[in-house]
């Protein structure tokens, strides 16, 4: 049966419903990942005459670099979203000076980025994104003529996949550029606001220096729809309700082991996770350090009190209900009430506290309350203990500590363990090969002061706790009469080809595509009952191609550059790669570009996030996406980390409900399956493919697998990526203790495990034994991988039984589409004519 490729793509551009609505939604997440660090009471502010400078002013960036970026049909920038919401931007030569500076920058980038190429140094050159100019002086001629009072400056920075930030490049910090504008400004108006346009915490340092700011924004990467949300929440329209999902150092050097990350030491090949469980606020609020901003905080125009109600506890589930009052007069606005628990400090050293539940109110109106319930299980809160492998509550008391920021809660209850219990039996995993010494733990006294009080003292007996246990064992080779049915029909070389992607350019016959998917499964068995099916980046949205023009062979080729680095390619490579719009019939793919994950992560609004993940579910439904190869998930464990914009937090019970919820949302269609990544301690851009994450057990699995779990076992992920380093020395691709005993013996996983792009062959992980750990699909595949397996499984090399394990898991995600849908009708048309 000979079959043409077949897409979704739209033969008109016009503006579909779909984009409209899922524009709406985009912008709702917009408007609640937006964080008031700082206001002394200038904001809001009445649109009017504003003076609005600074590099992400005009150019706002929407989201970081590389597989993560989204081709979107349009993005608002702050300018245009002020002067939409009614502002008249009174600094209108300025911008134009700063627009020149840019394009300037950005051609001598261009000839710097093809000269590299010419030496090959591709890697490094998607790694070093084009990065705005800090931009000419503010003189007092700009001040002058701008004639208003109000100043708002936009700092920008870009980051994205393949190289962590550099300190000496200013990418944490500002410029000495910077910082004479901002003097110059702040000096100059009355009210001054700055507003951080970057992916990750930032120095916040220069508000020691310079007086006169009196508001700042963090405005993150907010997706297509950020600068109108801005507009919205700084003129007042709407309260902003974003919190921290990090915690912000006063400075760098605070954060534990702060000058050994990725490329500071001079090591990029070893990384010691020493620090053990206390990242985040678990540090500072462990060794005492004071932060500039805690986890969980951000600030509204109205206040809240919250008062707790009452607190049940029915075995291991805990319950507690709180009131929160707007007790301001003139906003309304919502809440984040978040709940962490202090448990006993006696046995293995604990951090401080820990965040248990957290829940967002509905919006209040002044004067008015609202209830919440933060719901969550005891066994959530043990501790890993190496020597039994074996999670464990600690016998004492647990304190719960309702409130609205790490810094800002007060004692509610305690909760009083009798003995000691064994919340799950498990084996040790990924046994250290370098010793990982870790920071000696901290000195925290017995939380006596809250003992001497009358709080609500709640007994939970032990014998009423369970214990889990599992089976370590080779999973069964998943069987369903459909899936059946196509391996039945396989060879032996032919299931070497399910267990691989289609290649680099997706080339070979295929039935069905969705033009600019970053990979395919293969296409070399559609006579035998299995379509191919289309995997697309993430996470900020659908990474699509826009404009596709038809080729005279049928094929599509992309009209603009589907990577920010591609821009900056010989005019003369562009023509062989890009199709021309004039010469050729186009077809169309808008996709919505949504707020970054560490921006949703601020909205600390699960319902919300579940909401964006359905609008993308839409869109794969629309264009045939089978796969979304997001949400990324790695723990935010250095600021400096390339990729923290894709990510969305330090903690991993917040970054493991948004993950949970985004699945939920994506998957709530049919036949579209989330991508969770990158399995596990991607926390290092440099070196990824061969950098070592030495990491002790204990850390490994209550900080970088907990939110892995939470997305498997309450979102239901129905499939994992794979991370391209080795973590304590095993490729993590290769390791058979994340991929089979963690993530299916103990978590129950039962999907799709795919390596990330190129993460196996030479000098990485190995393909056959990725595909012996239980790693199912490599990815982008092509032909030497296919290659190479059917050679190791002819000569033994390679176990038949854990192939076609990997082959069964990837029909049944292929036949769960979709996309097989469609395509057993035609099968079933063609074989009865
Ligand atoms: C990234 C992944 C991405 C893949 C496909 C890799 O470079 O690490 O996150 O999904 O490319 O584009």
């Amino acid at each position: 049966m000979k079959m043409k490729i077949r897409n979704k793509a739209a033969f008109t551009d016009e503006v579909t419903p779909l984009e409209e609505e899922n524009a709406r939604v985009s912008y709702e997440a917009a408007l609640e990942g937006i964080v008031l660090l700082e206001n002394d009471g200038i904001l809001p502010i009445t649109p009017g005459k504003v003076a609005l400078y600074g590099a992400g002013a005009g150019m706002t960036i929407k989201g970081g670099t590389g597989s993560g970026e989204v081709n979107e049909r349009h993005a608002v920038s702050i300018l245009e979203g002020m002067e939409s919401a009614g502002f008249t931007v009174t600094t209108k030569n300025w911008l134009k000076g700063y627009e020149e500076e840019y394009r300037k920058g950005e051609e001598e980038y261009a000839a710097e980025f093809r000269r590299r190429m010419l030496k090959f140094d591709i890697v490094n050159m998607m790694g070093t994104p084009y990065q705005h100019p800090f931009g000419q002086p503010v003189t007092i001629e700009d001040v002058n003529g701008s004639d208003t009072d109000t100043c708002i400056y936009v700092i920008a920075r870009q980051a994205g996949e393949s190289a962590d930030r550099k300190l000496k490049n200013f990418e944490y910090s500002l410029s000495d550029e910077e910082k004479a504008n901002l003097a110059m400004c702040a000096a100059n108006y009355e009210k001054m606001i700055v507003v951080i346009n970057v992916g990750s915490v930032f120095d916040m340092g220069f508000l020691d220096e310079i007086t006169g700011i009196g508001a700042v924004v963090y405005y993150a990467q907010q997706g297509m729809m950020g600068g109108k949300a801005f507009a919205d929440l700084i003129s007042g329209k709407v309260s902003p309700s974003g919190k921290t999902a990090d915690t912000w150092p006063k400075k760098y050097e605070d954060i534990p082991f702060a000058m050994d990350y990725s490329y500071l030491n001079g090591d990029v090949d070893q990384e010691y996770y020493r620090e053990g469980i206390y990242v985040g606020y678990r540090y500072f609020d462990s060794y005492d350090v004071e932060p500039r901003y805690p986890f969980g905080y951000g600030l509204s125009y109205t206040g809240f009190s919250v008062e707790t109600e009452k607190v049940e506890a029915d075995g291991t589930k805990v319950a507690v209900t709180a009131k929160v009052t707007n007790t301001g007069s003139v906003y309304s606005g919502k809440e984040v009430v978040q709940l962490y628990v202090t448990c006993p400090q006696t046995g293995m050293a604990k951090e401080y506290q820990k965040l248990a539940a957290f829940a967002k109110t509905e919006e209040i109106k002044p004067g008015e309350s609202k209830e919440v319930s933060l719901a969550f299980d005891m066994a959530d809160l043990a501790s890993y203990r190496e020597k039994d492998a074996a999670y464990v509550l600690e016998k004492g008391d647990y304190i719960l500590r309702p409130g609205t920021s790490s810094r800002d809660t007060s004692a509610a209850a305690v909760l009083v363990l009798d003995e000691d219990v064994v919340t799950e039996q498990c084996e040790n995993i990924c046994p250290v090969v370098l010793k990982v010494k870790e920071i000696e733990p901290p000195m925290l006294s017995d939380t006596a002061d809250e003992q001497d009080t009358d709080l609500e003292r709640i007994p939970v007996k032990a014998a009423d706790i369970a214990t889990a246990g599992h089976r370590y064992e080779d999973p069964e080779i998943y069987s369903d009469p459909v899936v059946d049915a196509v391996l039945d029909v396989l060879s032996d070389d032919e299931l070497c080809d399910v267990v691989t992607g289609a290649g680099v350019t997706g080339g070979g016959p295929k039935f069905f595509e969705a033009p600019g998917s970053a990979g395919y499964t293969t296409g070399e068995l559609i006579d035998k009952g299995l379509p191919n099916v289309c995997l697309a980046d993430g996470p900020a949205g659908l990474r699509l191609q826009k404009i596709s023009a038809v080729m005279h062979n049928g094929r599509l080729k992309s009209v603009e550059p589907m990577l920010s680095a591609m821009k900056y390619v010989p005019d003369l490579a562009k023509k062989f790669i890009l199709g021309d719009p004039q010469k050729r019939p186009c077809v169309y793919q808008f996709a919505t570009s949504f707020p970054a994950g560490l921006a949703l992560a601020q909205s600390w609004n699960t319902a919300l996030v579940e909401r964006v993940g359905e609008a993308v579910g839409k869109e794969m439904e629309r264009y045939g996406v089978t796969y979304w190869l997001a949400p990324g998930m790695n723990i935010h464990r250095n600021p400096l980390c390339g990729r923290n914009f894709e990510y969305y937090s330090e903690d991993p019970l917040l970054t493991g409900k948004m993950a949970a919820a985004m699945s939920r949302g994506v998957q709530s269609r049919r036949g579209c399956y989330v991508t969770v990544k990158h399995f596990c301690c991607n926390n290092q851009e440099d070196n990824r493919n061969h950098t070592n994450a030495n990491v002790n057990e204990r850390a490994l699995r209550e900080i970088y697998l907990r939110g892995f779990r939470i997305a498997v076992q309450e979102g239901h992920a129905k499939a994992l990526m794979t991370s391209y380093n080795k973590v304590n020395g095993a490729y993590a691709n290769n390791s058979y203790d994340l991929l089979t005993k963690v993530l299916r013996n103990e978590w129950g996983f039962d999907g799709v495990v795919m390596t990330d792009w190129f993460a196996t062959g030479k000098d990485v992980g190995s393909h056959s034994a990725a595909i012996e750990a239980g790693n199912d699909l490599i990815m982008p595949g092509g032909k030497g991988a296919v290659r190479e397996l059917r050679q190791k499984l002819k000569s033994g090399e390679l176990d038949r039984t854990a192939l076609i394990k990997c082959a069964a898991n990837v029909i049944r995600g292929i036949t769960g589409s979709r996309i097989y849908q469609a395509y057993r009708r035609m099968y079933t048309e063609k074989q009865s004519e």
